[in-house]
């Protein structure tokens, strides 16, 4: 049931440190490395793969996007995220080498059951990351990472996704260990960085939830909302415009910032709202001045500029018409962070218009048609 709260959406945010902790709980040794026992792939295949390939569909796919940052990084191993629909039609060059990770909350999308079929035939063993136990797309799989998150009922996915992208990382921490990885003691920081992640979470929601809300309430009119990131904070974007569109009903595009003065800094007029995902400025690649200049570029043409920035961070203040401070995390990690307050943000949005956030229009739950 609800426990309390006013939707299940509400209620599966508050879940997340939870679903976090629990997708974590039992994956590893004494002395504390990864130890997946349900990774029933030969080690020596897993040794031997050369490329990874995700398929998933919507925010699933999202977190493949994440898992794509921090795979490739930490086990040097190329990765592809394919949304399962077009995977299936294009012919894509997959074999015995290619492991598949097939990303789904209920396991019974009807389009990635098809993208791990086809995988399966041309010899690719398949990963399910799935949370829904027994269910068609881990039966079908040659192993299956579960996701902890537990019944996820609002459509719009939230815990669900967090989970998903722990799981990634597990898989990809696994890997990197599996195969001798150059990055020992970056992992062993990630490590300890993961398990802190549900009080972080816990953290947003107790002191950051009343100012999205307001946030979301000055914005009950707004027509259009565009979100920038780089790095792992560009399937952040895309997750924050998707939870908007589905929600709210309010037109939201997620962009790449690197990509705005390629095009889309056209749409920036007086008062459109943008809200800037911004990585630490502890962050590899002066990635940080990137995406401040960014804001600057947006705001320079009238953009109402809501940054989600990491505590301690005030060079973004300047550029800011309202800054949503996030914990401190290593840079892959964030997602678990800054996508939170893009959750609450949509949904009061569309609470604040009347709108019910647990059974959006025209969605299912899980869409099991091609
Ligand atoms: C978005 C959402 C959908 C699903 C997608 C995949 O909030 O819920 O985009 O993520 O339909 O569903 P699963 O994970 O069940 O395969």
């Amino acid at each position: 049931e609800k426990g309390g709260f006013s939707s299940f959406m509400d209620k599966e945010i508050h879940d997340q440190p939870q679903a976090v902790g629990d997708t974590l709980l039992g994956r590893f040794d004494t002395e504390g490395k990864l130890s997946l026992d349900e990774m029933h792939i030969d080690e020596n295949v897993l040794k031997s793969i050369d490329k990874i390939v995700v398929v998933a569909c919507g925010t699933a796919a999202y977190a493949g996007q994440v898992a794509k940052y921090a795979i490739e990084h930490w086990c040097r191993i190329p990765v592809e995220v394919e949304l399962a629909h077009e995977f299936r039609y294009r012919d894509p060059v997959v074999n015995e080498k290619t492991l598949i990770v097939a990303i789904s909350q209920s396991g019974e999308t009807m389009d990635t059951i098809m993208a791990v079929r086809h995988a399966r035939q041309q010899g690719a063993k398949v990963i399910a990351i799935c949370n829904t136990f027994g269910s068609t797309i881990p039966r079908e799989s040659d192993a299956v990472l579960y996701t902890h998150a537990g019944p996820e009922i609002a459509v719009a996915s939230t815990k669900a996704f967090l989970s998903q992208v722990v799981a990634c990382y597990l898989l990809g921490l696994y890997l990197a260990q599996l195969r001798g990885n150059k990055f020992r003691d970056e992992i062993a920081l990630i490590l300890k960085d993961l398990q802190t992640i549900p009080e972080k979470i816990q953290r947003i929601l107790d002191e950051g939830k009343d100012q999205v809300l307001g946030l979301a309430r000055r914005n009950e009119d707004v027509g259009s909302v565009l979100f920038l990131g780089r790095h792992v904070g560009y399937p952040v974007a895309m997750e924050g415009a998707l939870k908007l569109k589905e929600l709210a009903y309010i037109h939201a595009e997620g962009f790449a910032a690197g990509e705005l003065k390629h095009g889309p800094i056209a749409l920036i007029d007086d008062g459109q709202l943008v809200i800037i995902v911004v990585p630490s400025k502890r962050g590899r690649d002066s990635l940080h001045a990137k995406v401040i200049s960014n804001i600057q570029e947006v705001r320079a043409r009238g953009a109402n500029t809501v940054v989600i920035a990491e505590e301690g961070d005030e060079d973004v203040r300047e550029f800011a018409s309202e800054v949503i401070y996030v914990p401190e995390t290593s840079t892959l990690l964030a997602p678990l962070l800054t996508t939170v307050p893009l959750q609450i943000f949509a949904m009061e949005l569309a609470t604040a218009k009347g709108l019910d956030v647990d059974q959006p229009r025209n969605l299912a739950k899980s869409v099991t048609v091609e």
